[in-house]
């Protein structure tokens, strides 16, 4: 196995309720890169994120996270080597923004141990690096949207892991947070060799934070017209990756119609390229 892939996808599919959502997705993330998966609602990218992850079982297909076979591993194994910021974040329980991100450190921490000064030192760390220090004792309860999404993914940095999946990590949070947060995300995945795959919805953010763009389609809602089509695998409407690559390789005008229907322009400001729906 090629040990500068981070992340294998192999023909995976799922269906909910007979529908089939992820067709034949097949994948080669490299190590230490930020890659965004980018489509429109309702492609399947939360459903990906789930099932490299190991949260949801494709119905066919093998995902491989740093050569281990997702499939075959411990709930423990997993949250060592993977991070996940989901896309809602809901906590019935009052205890404070830093007790929520010091449960980011449970898969470092051994059976009936309480966690230690390292453990709390990593936790303010990491609601530092988000510039979410004064939430530190606010009721999580109590706290914003964007506050919410903040700690979560301080969370995720005090677990340390090597991977990191971000649903749309930007959702809730104001222009300028949007920016700070992805800056930090780049900078942990060069300066911590840590792998990120994050779902965005804004095609400039990915155009600008990305080592690698999948851009998705969402598959037909009636399903395929025929079954044993869409076994086969040149059949493009059953599949739902459009392109895989380089941002600028894969986020063409052309691409982006076949993603989203719509025509869209790239202009150059100031040496940089930005998308505009025409
Ligand atoms: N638990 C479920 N049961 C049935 N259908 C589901 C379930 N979860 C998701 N779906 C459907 O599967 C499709 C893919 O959902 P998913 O959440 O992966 O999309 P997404 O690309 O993350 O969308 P968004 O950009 O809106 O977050 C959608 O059509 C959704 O309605
Ligand atoms: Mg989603």
């Amino acid at each position: 196995m090629n040990t500068n892939l981070g992340v294998i996808a192999e023909g995976v599919s799922l269906s909910y309720n007979s529908r089939l959502v992820l067709g034949d997705v097949s994948l080669q993330l490299r190590k230490g890169a930020i890659v965004t998966l980018l489509g429109p609602n309702g492609c399947g990218k939360t459903t990906l994120l789930k099932i490299i992850n190991g949260l949801l079982r494709p119905d066919s297909g093998k995902v491989y996270v740093d050569g281990n076979d997702v499939s075959r591993m411990g709930q423990t194994d997993m949250a060592r080597l993977i991070g996940h910021v989901p896309q809602t974040q809901r906590s019935s329980f009052p205890f404070t923004a830093l007790d929520i991100v010091l449960t980011g450190r449970m898969p470092h921490i051994s059976a009936l141990s309480q966690p230690g000064p390292r453990d709390l030192e990593k936790a303010r760390q990491a609601m530092d690096m988000v510039g979410a220090s004064h939430l530190s004792s606010r009721p999580y309860t109590q706290i914003s949207g964007g506050e919410r999404q903040l700690v979560m993914i301080a969370r995720a940095l005090a677990q340390e892991p090597s991977f990191l999946l971000l649903d749309e990590p930007t959702s809730y949070l104001d222009f300028k947070n949007q920016y700070q947060v992805l800056k930090m995300v780049s900078q942990i995945a060069r300066d911590q060799k840590v792998t990120v795959v994050m779902t965005l919805h804004d095609p400039n953010h990915a155009l600008m934070f990305s080592d690698e763009v999948v851009l998705l389609r969402k598959l037909a809602e009636k399903g395929c017209k025929d079954e044993q089509e869409c076994k086969v695998k040149s059949n493009r409407n059953c599949q739902n990756v459009v392109a895989a690559g380089s941002p600028a390789e894969v986020m063409t005008p052309e691409n982006i119609f076949e993603a989203y229907g719509i025509e869209v322009e790239f202009i150059n400001v100031r040496k940089r390229l930005i998308l505009l729906p025409l």
